[in-house]
């Protein structure tokens, strides 16, 4: 793989920033400055420092957003801005990807990648992720909430699988964990149970992933090492 290839895969810097930073004696492959950014290495095995940092080779990439309101859960789209505006042109140069969808006024966490399988195994039904969300609704929900959600609530013809429903002390907000995502899944689930509504929804955490709460609302971060094992190795077991 070229260098400025396998530095601006892991979204650091753009390939143009490499070979500057290359140019000026600031990569060093193997111990030894690499003065052509187009050079190819063995990514696995090479040890490369770009402006002082070594370098871990990752295939893929991931990174942890906490999305506001108004974004659409998306690379692209006519009419809104899409979660991937708030990402850098290297990131979206790359293809990171929404790993499933948040309601544009949904908040909170959301993963990106490029890693399809991942992706795909997280969202996959019969893996069963956990998504917890906090919510607050416009009535107060009764005494047999957490029960009936805990049965699996029936809307438009499906029985919803179990859902763990906490309910705060105000009766009006608390926390959901689903394992499965159906289209505006826990808005219709309220709207089922005595026809109350979601006034404010948020992800709080991704299959045992959880929101970093240090990260302002539409700001980013990479995984760390721990999260994407969770991640990449995500089971039923896994949170
Ligand atoms: N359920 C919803 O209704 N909306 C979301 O964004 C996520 C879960």
């Amino acid at each position: 793989m070229r260098l400025d290839k396998m530095i601006a895969n892991l979204g650091i810097a753009s390939r143009r920033e490499v070979a500057d930073a290359c140019r000026r004696g600031g990569v060093t492959v193997n111990g030894v400055p690499a003065l052509d950014a187009s050079v190819h290495i063995d990514p696995e095995r090479a040890a490369v420092v770009y402006l002082g940092t070594p370098l871990v080779y990752r295939k893929y990439t991931y990174v942890m957003l906490n999305k506001p309101e108004g974004y659409v859960s998306a690379t692209e789209d006519g009419r809104y801005p899409v979660v991937t505006e708030l990402l850098t042109p290297e990131l979206r140069r790359i293809g990171v990807f929404p790993c499933g969808r948040l309601d544009k006024d949904t908040t909170g966490l959301m993963i990106l990648t490029d890693d399809g399988d991942t992706a795909h195994r997280l969202l996959s039904p019969r893996h069963h992720a956990k998504k917890v969300y906090a919510f607050t609704c416009r009535d107060p929900l009764d005494a047999d909430a957490e029960a009936a959600f805990g049965r699996g609530l029936r809307i438009d013809g499906y029985t919803c699988l179990p859902a763990a429903l906490s309910v705060n002390p105000d009766r009006k907000s608390g926390r959901i964990t689903l394992t499965e995502g159906k289209y505006h899944q826990i808005k219709r689930m309220l709207e089922c149970y005595h026809d109350n509504r979601i006034t404010s929804l948020s992800r709080l955490s991704f299959g045992g992933v959880p929101l970093d709460p240090t990260l302002p609302v539409g700001a980013w971060r990479y995984l760390t090492e721990a999260e994407i094992k969770i991640l990449t190795r995500y089971d039923t077991k896994g949170d």
